[in-house]
Formats: structure tokens, sequence, C-alpha cells
């Protein structure tokens, strides 16, 4: 005897919780396209696909406005509910930038001086970044350009980083008026070292690839300039010498007449992304030659250390990061947003200083001491 008699239901369900109506195609916004999966050999596999998500604002260095971060939970939830996706690829338009953040011009003229606003906004930030932790496929950071402040914290919310050697990554917030909360305070200390993290997180230098691939935050920084039919190493990053002078130089910038002959050079040569999608591919035939569930499983255990912090920490963060914008937000912001206009793109931090060792109260005539005056 069978089981033929038992009922069963043989239809497919639609599992995919959101449309398309928060993606597009124009910027700024988030484009979400599924591509064939193709083995390393180039062929297309029937019934299979890669979800590309991207972040689409080049003019602003695809910093996520509002409508693109729900352009980015609509991508992971489609791509983790598809069952045709193998793996999801986070990246960004053009070889400049990955991401910079939060749109900078959004947080000074519409959030700053709009608590409850930016509570809102942060909810959808906080969403962003859980769909990537919780997309039940595995993500790749394509990291296309500079991964700076909330670029950052979406990015290492990745699974695995893949890098164009022209990227650095860093953060920007306590420059620009914000703390790093949005994930680099949880996630940087499991990357780094907690000395590294420290500094990386609250100094705003910028680190190169190389630099990051030596420090365990990537898993690999790409050549991506061309020179006549090969590829060379981004030249303004030392990557042939480990030690000078008893300091470790390997993915430092060069300096002097040496950097200056390499942004000479760079100016000359086209970027090309072949070998960085060579690397990508390779990860995605990788996960697609392996069990999807042991896969997930495995991945979902190691975001969980991940989430630890993360989880704990997200909510509190979101209170503050409301409260500051009527606060230092307000005033790093807009020291960024108004930087044509006065000549400076961040505040007098001194007298800032000053002024709060004097108890001056946070009104508009304190802050108006800080911020840079028009030009003429
Ligand atoms: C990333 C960064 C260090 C790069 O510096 P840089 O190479 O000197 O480039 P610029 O600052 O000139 O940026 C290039 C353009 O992108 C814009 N841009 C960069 N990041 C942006 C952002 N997050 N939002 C909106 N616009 C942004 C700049 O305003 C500038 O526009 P312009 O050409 O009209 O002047 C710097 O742009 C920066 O600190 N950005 C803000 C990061 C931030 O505070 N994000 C929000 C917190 S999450």
């Amino acid at each position: 005897m069978t089981l033929e008699w038992v009922p069963r239901d043989n239809g497919s369900k639609d599992h995919i919780l959101i449309g398309s109506e928060h993606w597009g195609t124009e910027a700024p916004c988030t484009v979400y396209e599924k591509k064939p999966l193709t083995s390393p050999d180039g062929k297309e596999i029937p019934g299979l696909y890669v979800a590309w998500i991207r972040l689409n604002n080049p003019k602003q260095y695809n910093s996520y406005t509002t409508e693109m971060v729900k352009g980015v939970i609509a991508g992971f939830s489609a791509a983790s509910a598809d069952r045709s996706v193998v793996a999801a690829i986070f990246t960004g338009t053009g070889d400049k930038a990955f991401c910079t953040g939060g749109n900078t011009k959004e947080y000074a003229e519409y959030y700053s001086q709009r608590p409850s606003e930016y509570g809102e906004y942060m909810d959808l930030f906080n969403g962003m970044v859980d769909a990537i932790l919780n997309c039940k496929k595995p993500v790749i950071c394509r990291v296309n350009g500079m991964r700076v402040a909330g670029g950052q914290e979406i990015g290492m919310a990745c699974d695995l980083a893949i890098s164009s050697d022209l990227a650095i990554f860093g953060q920007a917030g306590a420059r620009h008026g914000s703390s790093p909360d949005g994930g680099s305070t949880d996630f940087l200390p499991w990357f780094l070292s907690m000395e590294d993290a420290m500094w990386n997180c609250i100094s705003c230098e910028m680190w190169s690839a190389y630099k990051m691939k030596a420090k365990t935050l990537i898993s690999k920084a790409v050549p991506v300039l061309k020179q006549g039919d090969k590829f060379i190493r981004n030249p303004l990053i030392i990557t042939d010498t480990y030690v000078k002078d008893g300091e470790i130089v390997y993915g430092e910038y060069k300096t002097g007449a040496e950097a200056k002959e390499a942004k000479e050079m760079m100016k000359e040569l086209p970027v090309d992304f072949e070998l960085l999608d060579k690397e990508i591919n390779k990860a995605v035939w990788t996960f697609a030659n392996l069990f999807p569930g042991c896969l997930i499983k495995a991945i979902d255990g190691i975001r969980a250390k991940k989430k630890f912090f993360w989880d704990q920490s997200k909510l509190a963060n979101r209170h503050w990061l409301m409260a500051n914008m009527n606060y230092e937000a307000y005033l790093g912001f807009n020291a960024f947003n108004t930087k044509k206009i006065t000549g400076k793109d961040t505040i007098d931090f001194i007298k800032w200083r000053q002024l709060i060792a004097e108890g001056a109260p946070a009104i508009p005539e304190t802050f108006a001491k800080v911020l840079g005056t028009p030009q003429q």
C-alpha cells in the first residue's frame, strides 16, 4: 500500500512579503536584479539565480535615502524567500563607492530637529541590517569602492566581503555628529582586534582594502586597474613590502613623490571589475555546490555571534540616535551639508569644547558659534 490516499496540496506558495514597489532603475534608488547562476566556465545554469541588490546613488557616493533603505529590506527579503536564488550580492553603482552611509542631505535638511521622524527612520535602518542578517541565502558584499560610515555597517552585516583594491574602509560618525551605532560598534570588535576596532571606529581614519585584508575585515582585495591587458594592484598602496624600519607598512598609503606618481598613473588607467566578479562567482559557485540547508544553518550559526551584540544594542541605540538629532547630529550633518556655502565640512570642534566647558546651553545661538558662516 502507498500513501497516495493522504490528502496533499501540491500547488506552489509565494512567500515573498514585499513587492517591487521600493525598487527602481533611476538614481537614487535600490536596484534588484536576478542574474543567472553561472558555472566557472561561464555556462548559465537553468532555473537558478543570484540576486543582486545594488545601491544606486553614485553622485552621493551611494548613500542610502529613506526609500533606498526600504528597497534594501525588500531586496533581502525577496532573495531570502525566492527558492530559485542561490546567493545574494550587495553592491553599489560605479567604481567610487559601495556606500558612504545615510544620506547626509536628508539627515541635515529633514531629520535633524525632527527626532521622532528619525526614530521612524532608524526602525527602517535597523530593519535593513536585520534583513541582511536574516536573509536565508549567503550574502556577499561586493565592495566596488569606499565602504564608509553606515556603508561599513551594512557591509559588515554581510557574510563575506570581496573588495576592489581601490576601496577604503572607515567610519565618519564622530566627525559628522553621529555614533557608529548602526552595527559598527557591535561588529568591528569581532572582525578586528579590540585595539584596531576602537581606533578605526573613533578616529575616522580611512584604511585601505589591503590593510583591511591583513587585519581580517575582508576576504580578499582584488586588483581592478587595467594597464594594457594586465591588472595592476592599487599603486597608491604599499603591497610589496611588509616591514620597513621595524614598522608594518603593508597596506599603508604611499606618500610624497611616490603617491603623486601613483595618482598621475591612476588617472590614465581604466577600472575593470572582471577579476572582482570572477572572485564573487567563485564563492557563489562554492555555495551552489553545497547542501543549501547545511550551508545556511552554518551561516546562521556564525551570524548569531554578530547578532548577539547587535540585537542587544539596536533598540537602545535607536533611541539615542533619535535624541541626538537635536544635538551633535544637527551640528555635524548641517556642517557637512553646507560645505559648499561655508567652505568647511565640520564644525569648529575646539570652540564647541570651549562652549561646553563654559556650560553653554544647546540653543541656536550656541550652534551658530561653531557652524561655518556663508562665504560671500
Ligand atoms: C566618505 C567621505 C569621507 C569621502 O570624502 P571625499 O572623498 O572627500 O568625497 P566628498 O566628501 O567630496 O564626497 C563626494 C560627493 O558625495 C557626497 N556624499 C558623500 N557621502 C554622502 C552621504 N553620506 N550622503 C550624501 N552625500 C554624500 C558629497 O556631499 C559630495 O558631493 P558634491 O560632489 O556635491 O560635493 C565623505 O564624503 C564623508 O565623510 N561622507 C559622509 C559620511 C557620513 O557622515 N555618513 C552618514 C553617517 S552614516
